[in-house]
């Protein structure tokens, strides 16, 4: 293991009837709240009439943001920063998913900074202080409710950045299983495309002796692949939609890191797919996640052999451990097909036009990946591969 410290300060309140019975006490210290939300699902589902019912009760002074786009943009979280300032609001409420969960952790740091949000998101601003974020999570996936990651996107440059700060972890999130009875069929499987992909990113790391957060990753995954197609089919399952609604918290709270740097090259070129072309995030991860492992199998096969046997159950008797490896990879290209996910870039009606602008987005901050090292020629090779 590398040598490690860890933090993670967001307190959990997972399970039925959360919302009643904790976000009076957690939201005690406030009384201006900014409700940040989406599209409108938490209107249809109820969420929204249960969070505002305790805000209610408890008269909060209640400041609303609403729209914000998966693939949450900058211009909202800027809009969301005016709002804090001219209420002096006192704490940043996500109800939402990742979208607007990142949303609002930008928000609460661009309310104590008088400029763009955009430069906290490319550096240019350090975050100094932020307002605190409180979290409702209505859909597994992306883990944002225990981390201090953020993923935004700014239409005007075509840029999608990944940013976060010690001061953006959320200081709580609610996590109701029921909430997320409601999430349709294929933003389930994204969701799920997402934890399994944040596992292998983590997975795929060059520290020696991991067998505790291998072992960790491995049995998540091994969990995924189990669920996955009983939810699609039974999607009000509680005890279904509570295994995913955790592993999407595991899979990207810390705990698969520690001791390892995982690798992410396939999230940075996914997030640059989706700078230029706003498709939803684990739909590209999906298509280039296996192209990305055929691409570095090299770099450590029996790594990857590791994984087909204790993930896949790929019988490797009298195969060499690149063989065995290869038919792992041909497992969850399968695995994630047969749930519905997009395999190839033309799903999205994605052509070879725009693989330069995407390779340069990729490129920005130079070689990447810290398992497999990729330069702008393997990027290009990965997209041809995904087309
Ligand atoms: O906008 P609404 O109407 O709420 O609908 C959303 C949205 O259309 C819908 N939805 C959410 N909960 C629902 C529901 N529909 C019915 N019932 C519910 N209970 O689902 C759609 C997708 O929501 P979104 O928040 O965009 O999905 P997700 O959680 O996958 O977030 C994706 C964003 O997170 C970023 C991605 O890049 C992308 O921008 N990521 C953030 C990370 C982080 N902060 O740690 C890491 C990830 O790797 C990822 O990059
Ligand atoms: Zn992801």
């Amino acid at each position: 293991m590398n040598d490690f410290t860890f933090y993670n300060p967001t307190k959990i309140h997972f399970g039925r009837n959360m919302v009643a019975n904790q976000l009076a006490k957690s939201l005690t210290p406030y009384q201006t709240v900014l409700v940040v939300y989406g599209g409108g699902s938490v209107k249809r589902n109820g969420v929204y009439d249960d969070v505002v019912a305790v805000l209610q009760a408890e008269n909060k002074t209640i400041i609303e943001l609403a729209g914000v786009d998966p693939n949450p943009r900058v211009t909202t979280a800027n809009e969301g920063a005016a709002l804090c300032k001219e209420h002096n609001v006192d704490i940043v409420l996500a109800v939402g998913g990742g979208s607007v969960i990142d949303c609002t952790k930008l928000i609460a740091a661009a309310a104590k900074y008088d400029g763009d949000a955009w430069d906290i998101v490319t550096r240019k601003a350090t975050v100094q202080e932020a307002l605190p974020i409180g979290v409702v999570l209505t859909l597994a996936a992306t883990g944002s409710e225990m981390n201090s990651g953020s993923v935004i996107t700014n239409p005007k440059t075509q840029e999608k950045l990944g940013w976060g700060s010690p001061l953006t972890f959320p200081t709580f999130s609610i996590m109701d299983p029921t909430y997320t009875f409601s999430v349709p069929a294929n933003h389930t499987v994204y969701g799920i495309v997402d934890i399994m992909s944040h596992t292998f990113e983590q997975y795929f790391n060059n520290a020696t002796n991991t067998p505790i957060t291998d072992e960790m990753a491995e049995g998540l995954l091994r969990t995924m692949i189990e669920v996955a197609p009983k939810v699609i089919r039974d999607p009000k399952n509680y005890e279904l939609r509570e295994t995913i609604l955790l592993g999407g918290t595991i899979a990207l709270n810390g705990f698969l890191a520690i001791g390892s740097r995982g690798d992410w090259g396939s999230h940075n070129i996914e997030h640059a797919v989706s700078a230029i072309h706003d498709i939803p995030h684990a739909g590209g991860l999906a298509i280039l996640f296996p192209k990305w492992m055929k691409h570095v199998i090299m770099t450590n096969p029996e790594r990857f052999a590791k994984l087909a046997v204790n993930v896949w159950h790929v019988d490797a008797t009298n195969k060499t451990p690149l063989q065995v490896a290869e038919e792992g990879i041909e497992r969850l290209s399968a695995f994630w097909q047969s749930l519905g996910a997009p395999s190839q870039l033309s799903d999205y009606s994605i052509d070879d036009k725009t693989f330069e602008q995407i390779a340069d987005h990729a490129m920005m901050n130079g070689p990447f990946g810290n398992f497999a090292k990729l330069n702008r020629e393997d990027v290009m090779q990965i997209l041809r591969a995904a087309r």
